[in-house]
């Protein structure tokens, strides 16, 4: 095919990311890992896949970056997932030291890639991976809003018992606990949802939102969440690969808006061949702002930690 996918992880996420783009269509996937086997046997169990997903992408797995050369984008979703009790946070450097050598590496095989990240504390892998590339900042972008933002999509549509394909919602901020779901943007059908549901019972749906990821690892006790990881990680892809132009919350170098300058955050962000297209700055109130200055400055004490 034209175009190569490369997944760096190939635990839930990876996997059922690589899953997705092969039954696309879209690419030809290849699947890394540094375990011996793992992403051989899924790249050859998705292989056989592709004849029943009438899907022509080839799946190739390995524990060689080389391999990965030439890729137009790389998906990172390497390192520590977390357990029960834990905060995305507590992975800092563990998962640190992991993306910081995949992505220097596989950025030398594939220079003009667009990277999407997706390990956590996935704002700052971002932005360390954007400092150990050395990649232009519209290349690197991180993915966490639009998971944030499906769940919050879904826990509206529950409440209001309404189809999720009516459902639009925005979340700012770094995808940790003090992320910022935003009601006034999220609309069903147009309308804003503080038309249309109580303010008590919207803070629980943005209280669910924020402990949308927790609660998923509290239930499976071992890992988390994985198909709306990858879900939210294939629509991104698309939107570069299709040259789509999609406006999502995402998490780009953000250097001169918002009152920025320069720190790996959500913001809604449109996507397309180029990586970061350009970010839309939206008119915050004072609470917003407050909220997402918070959510800000947690980002920005992790990135300190690490020393970027
Ligand atoms: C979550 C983790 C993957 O939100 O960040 O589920």
């Amino acid at each position: 095919m034209e175009k190569k996918v490369t997944v760096i992880g190939a635990g839930n996420v990876g996997a059922s990311t690589a899953q997705l783009i092969a039954a696309s269509g879209l690419a030809d996937v290849v699947l890394f890992d540094v375990i011996e086997g793992v992403p051989q046997g899924k790249a050859l169990d998705l292989a056989e896949a592709c004849p029943l997903y009438g899907s022509a992408s080839q799946c190739t797995g390995t524990n060689d970056l080389a391999d990965t050369a030439g890729s137009d984008i790389i998906v990172i979703t390497a390192g520590l997932a977390r357990k029960p009790g834990m905060s995305r946070d507590d992975l800092l450097m563990a998962n640190a030291k992991i993306v910081g050598d995949v992505a220097e590496k596989s950025a030398r095989f594939s220079p003009n890639a667009v990277i999407v990240v997706v390990t956590n504390p996935m704002d700052v892998m971002a932005q360390l991976t954007l400092k150990v590339t050395g990649f232009a900042k519209d290349k690197v972008v991180g993915m966490g809003g639009i998971l944030d933002s499906a769940r919050f999509r879904t826990f509206v549509a529950m409440e209001l018992g309404v189809s999720v394909q009516d459902v639009e919602a925005q979340v700012l901020g770094g995808h940790g606990d003090l992320m910022v779901p935003m009601p006034r943007f999220t609309t069903v059908k147009g309308v804003a949802i503080t038309e249309l549901i109580s303010k008590e019972r919207i803070d629980a749906l943005v209280q669910r939102t924020r402990t949308g990821g927790a609660e998923i690892v509290g239930l499976l006790k071992t890992g988390s969440a994985y198909y709306a990881p990858a879900a939210s990680n294939f629509q991104m892809v698309k939107a570069i690969l299709l040259d789509e132009q999609r406006l999502l919350p995402c998490s780009p170098y953000v250097d001169g808006v918002y009152g920025l300058d320069g720190v790996c955050t959500g913001v809604p962000t449109v996507l397309g061949k180029n990586g970061v297209e350009r970010i839309v700055e939206l008119k915050l109130n004072e609470q917003e702002s407050s909220d997402f200055a918070k959510s800000v400055n947690a980002v920005r004490s992790l990135v300190k930690v690490i020393g970027l």
